[in-house]
């Protein structure tokens, strides 16, 4: 797509700031933003609160989220006036998966493990951005190899959207940085050695040297690291560019 080119082009070297300004600016109310509650997620947040306070956040709220990541929620509705907007999994869905496959399926399989993520995270997505035309992320491209390839500006093809990640360029230290200049209220989990938040009982803390997604997921290979919230052309991993997807 020729606009997004020009839009990564004209903001490869601005900053996450002015990349929200600009993204909040140009869709207005047809633009939202997704929070984990992990430490990037509360620095775009802090900077789009500011910016506009009535601005659209969604959490997906699995049901299985850790108790520090509700108390951070809370803590950030309370600061800013947030009034976030909280999507569960479909009831009946999560019913009938438990009762075919148990309660943590998820260690099972990675066919389960995808599944349960389907369920509680990749349909309530769907709900959340049903009446956007783009949404902002929290990914950076030092995450992870399946993240490597991240643009600023994306389309994406699954919600036929346009897909805003500020902080791609970003390192974890800048996040840091940022948070702690400006006082944004973080997830306790992070003091305990969780870098990256998801469910409860599909992270773990990391030990140092690690990966900072090695607690994700962890009983499973670096390339299978994905929920599906953030498919590419229907792939996972994105290749080198010029490189085919195979
Ligand atoms: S995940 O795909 O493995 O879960 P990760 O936890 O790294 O992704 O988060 C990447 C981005 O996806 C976050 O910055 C946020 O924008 C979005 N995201 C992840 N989990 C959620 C959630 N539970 N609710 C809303 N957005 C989320
Ligand atoms: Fe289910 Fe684990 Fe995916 Fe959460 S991260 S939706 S508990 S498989």
């Amino acid at each position: 797509m020729n606009q997004l080119n020009t839009y990564n082009e004209n903001y490869k070297n601005k900053t996450p700031l002015d990349i929200v300004k600009f993204s909040l600016n140009e869709w207005g109310k047809d633009i939202c933003i997704a929070s984990s509650l992990g430490v990037e997620d509360q620095a775009l947040t802090h900077m789009a609160v500011m910016l506009d306070p009535n601005v659209r956040i969604f959490v997906l709220d699995t049901g299985r989220l850790h108790p520090e990541t509700y108390d951070v929620l809370s803590e950030t509705q309370k600061k800013w006036n947030v009034q976030y907007d909280i999507y569960f999994p479909n009831n009946q869905d999560v019913e009938d998966m438990i009762q075919k496959k148990g309660i943590n399926l998820f260690y099972d399989s990675v066919e389960n493990r995808k599944k349960c993520c389907h369920v509680r995270k990749v349909a309530p997505l769907k709900r959340a951005l049903k009446d956007a035309k783009a949404w902002i992320t929290g990914l950076r491209r030092d995450q992870s190899i399946t993240r490597n390839q991240l643009e600023i500006f994306e389309w994406d093809d699954t919600h036929q959207m346009i897909k805003i990640n500020p902080l791609a360029n970003w390192t974890d230290s800048q996040v840091w940085e940022y948070i702690n200049q400006h006082d944004v209220p973080r997830n306790a989990l992070h003091e305990k050695g969780y870098p990256s938040i998801g469910c409860a009982p599909c992270t773990r803390a990391i030990e140092p040297g690690e990966n900072i997604r090695a607690g994700r997921w962890w009983w499973e290979t670096p390339e299978q690291k994905e929920c599906g919230l953030h498919i590419v052309d229907g792939k996972l991993v994105r290749k080198e560019k010029g490189r085919e997807n195979k």
